[in-house]
């Protein structure tokens, strides 16, 4: 009966072990990830270094907890309407939902339009998983 016993809590905790490794495994990925995600998508229109200059869009240096429209660019008429009369942070979760679908969460964004200057717009990211990564990449922007 002991044995058993110890057989059971001797599994218990290798699985334990197991689920930790992998959380581990996984939130070490998560940065890399992220920065692959970043400048595969986004980086043909945002700065990402601390040089913080404009280009097609706004400097994206230290855009987590950034109020929306806050630097010195000039925003699209739909998007400066839109975060005057809703203002918004750039909040981990805020930019987790905005790169969900950035025309849904700000409509008419100049970011998800398709145009001649603009063909590579950005339609948005249907995986939660690397939504997740790539904001926590972003994170480190500061
Ligand atoms: C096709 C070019 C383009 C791509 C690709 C793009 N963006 Fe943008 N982004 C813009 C433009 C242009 C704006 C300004 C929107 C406006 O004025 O309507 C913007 C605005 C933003 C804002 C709001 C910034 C502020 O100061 O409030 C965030 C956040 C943002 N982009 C993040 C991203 C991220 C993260 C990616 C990659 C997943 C990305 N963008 C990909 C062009 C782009």
């Amino acid at each position: 009966m002991k044995k058993w016993r110890s057989l059971v809590v001797g599994l218990i905790s290798l699985a334990l072990l197991v689920v930790a490794a992998g959380f581990w495994i996984r939130s070490r990925a998560d940065l890399q990830i992220g920065e692959r995600l970043a400048k595969n998508n986004c980086n043909v229109c945002h700065d990402l270094t601390r040089a913080m200059k404009n280009e097609k869009g706004p400097y994206l240096w230290g855009i987590v907890n950034r109020p929306a429209g806050s630097v010195d660019f000039p925003y699209s008429g739909p998007f400066l309407n839109h975060v005057r009369a809703n203002p918004i942070v750039w909040s981990e979760d805020n930019l987790e939902r905005f790169l969900a679908n950035p025309g849904l969460f700000i409509p008419q964004i100049r970011m998800a339009q398709h145009t001649v200057e603009h063909p590579f717009a950005f339609d948005g990211m249907d995986s939660a998983a690397n939504r997740r990564d790539l904001v926590a990449w972003l994170k480190t922007l500061r």
